[in-house]
């Protein structure tokens, strides 16, 4: 089967003005479905950047980005976020999720955004948010939950399309170290549904979970 997602020698550079970063310096990389991947690297070493682009959240300098064999490197924003909208979920460090608002209605947010019927639409925020444990606390507004309470229901917005892959930057980065292993055992069992997932992480120990690690150094990957 060819990968899902692939990167060709992706380069991307920040241009500020007197200097010129170069936060990825050629990049390939191939994710196959059903993979549990771990891009590990210390911090400033270009791991955002490459889920950005791999999310299809940025495009990049040169180099390609082919998802499903097409080539969406030269897409335009509209259609990026046609493909996000329904092949990506993510989950990042800050949750992001909006906090006067209940935890059902933040898992509802993409499915308005998505081609799904309405009618459908509180069914399966609320089949997502049992499938994360939070059953019983669908109505609570986001701000009134715990670090590990909002992850899931940031998990579960990121899954409510059903997403062909989920990226997962620094997940546990604010939460204490037992919430931690409940939020990356939780992404260990979506993987065992079959579910992709790629998570990016600078902790060595948290990225052994994923069943395959590359490691990206100054923009770099491993061995390259
Ligand atoms: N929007 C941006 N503008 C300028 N420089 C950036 C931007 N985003 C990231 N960088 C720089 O690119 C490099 C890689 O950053 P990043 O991908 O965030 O690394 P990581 O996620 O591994 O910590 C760093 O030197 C960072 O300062
Ligand atoms: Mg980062």
């Amino acid at each position: 089967m060819p990968p899902l997602l692939k990167t060709i020698n992706v380069v991307k550079e920040y241009d500020l003005g007197d200097v010129k970063i170069q936060a990825l310096r050629g990049v390939s990389v191939e994710v196959n479905k059903g993979e549990f991947l771990a891009i590990v690297g210390k911090s400033g070493s270009g791991k955002s950047t490459l889920m950005h682009i791999m999310g299809l959240l940025d495009t990049p300098t040169s180099g390609e980005v082919i998802m499903n064999e097409i080539n969406v490197t030269n897409y335009k924003e509209k259609d990026l976020a046609r493909i996000r909208n329904k092949e990506i979920g993510f989950v990042f460090q800050s949750f992001n999720l909006l906090p006067r608002t209940s935890a059902l209605d933040n898992v509802i947010l993409p499915l308005k955004y998505s081609d799904v019927p309405r009618n459908t639409w509180r069914k399966k925020a609320e089949d997502m948010l049992n499938m994360v444990d939070l059953g019983n606390r669908m109505n609570n507004k986001s701000n009134e939950l715990s670090g590990g309470q909002k992850q899931r229901v940031a998990i579960a917005r990121a899954l409510v399309n059903e997403p062909s892959i989920i990226f997962a930057d620094e997940p546990t980065g604010n939460l204490d170290s037992k919430t931690g292993r409940e939020i990356t055992d939780l992404f260990s069992r979506l993987n065992e549904q079959g579910k992709t997932i790629i998570l990016v992480t600078h902790d060595e120990d948290l990225a052994k979970i994923a069943k395959r690690q590359i490691i990206i150094k100054d923009g770099l990957l491993n061995g390259e």
